[in-house]
């Protein structure tokens, strides 16, 4: 299928609303907030309960660290951040909108996730049969934007992360380190004013763990993006000026070493 049958495919969906905002605005928000946020899970005696009390607060520009054991609610935190779960009860706010309020406050969740929030996993998960720049191109095309704006935007992304000289390749043509920008050059595709990375260099050495968080941290500042980073990794946890730690579903923020990067 070509790129643009498969985009128009894909826009004619319904809840494909276009984006609000003008082509090439840096997302204007006072970032993320958390209040006194709850979840449980399942009902009666087999209820367990995830998140007891989480607040956070992010500011554009801004990447911080939650750090936390097995078990302890990151998971289920950023689910409830990214709108995939729905909490039980508290408050979260994106810039000026409540997002949640003891219920979802926003009509279009899948609008939210596509356009308001980016993700960046472990696993780049690219798409194998389009090419780098489409890979990315894709989130600003299901979000209504033409192929070539869309396309414009994504080679832009891949020039900030200095990738662009494999804009034409296919992912599986691409280094491991390739992927991971590509697949941060699309998390950021549509703008997002939050980005969630869980654990994005749990399977790198330190050298290229740190790269990804230097990265991250340009993209943070040059895109105006609050970015959390889920992570137990001890070669990044240095770098992070603040760290939320979680502990059996309450965090806690300390202040990070915050070591320099460039
Ligand atoms: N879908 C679910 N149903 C019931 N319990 C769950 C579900 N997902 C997670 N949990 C429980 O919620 C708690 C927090 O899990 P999770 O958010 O995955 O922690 P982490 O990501 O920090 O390992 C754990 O006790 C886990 O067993
Ligand atoms: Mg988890």
């Amino acid at each position: 299928m070509s790129m643009n049958k498969l985009s128009n495919r894909l826009q004619s969906q319904p809840g494909g609303t276009p984006l609000s905002g003008g082509d090439g605005a840096v997302t204007e928000t006072s970032g993320i907030h958390i209040e006194n946020l709850r979840k449980v899970y399942g009902k009666g005696d087999n209820s367990v309960e995830a998140l007891k009390n989480v607040s956070m607060s992010v500011s554009p520009g801004e990447v911080v660290g939650l750090v936390g054991p097995s078990g302890s609610g990151k998971s289920t935190l950023l689910k409830c951040l990214g709108a995939i779960i729905e909490p039980t009860a508290g408050r979260m706010t994106l810039g000026n909108d409540v997002i949640y309020d003891d219920g979802w406050r926003v009509k279009d969740l899948r609008a939210l996730r596509r356009d308001r929030i980016g993700f960046i996993f472990q696993a780049p998960y690219l798409i194998p049969f389009l090419d780098v720049t489409d890979n990315v191109a894709l989130l600003p095309m299901l979000a209504g934007r033409p192929n070539s704006v869309a396309r414009a935007r994504a080679l832009e992304l891949l020039t900030a992360l200095d990738v662009q000289h494999r804009a034409r390749a296919e992912p599986t043509q691409l280094s491991g380190g390739e992927q991971q920008r590509v697949s941060i050059a699309r998390a950021l595709a549509n703008r997002p004013p939050v980005i969630l990375a869980d654990e994005p260099t749990a399977p790198l050495d330190s050298e290229r763990a740190l790269g990804v968080m230097r990265i991250l941290n340009q993209m943070a500042r040059q895109f105006q993006a609050a970015i959390i980073v889920v992570t137990h990794d001890e070669k990044i946890i240095p770098t992070f000026n603040r760290i939320y730690h979680i502990r059996d579903g309450q965090t806690v923020e300390e202040a990070g070493e915050g070591r320099a990067l460039d």
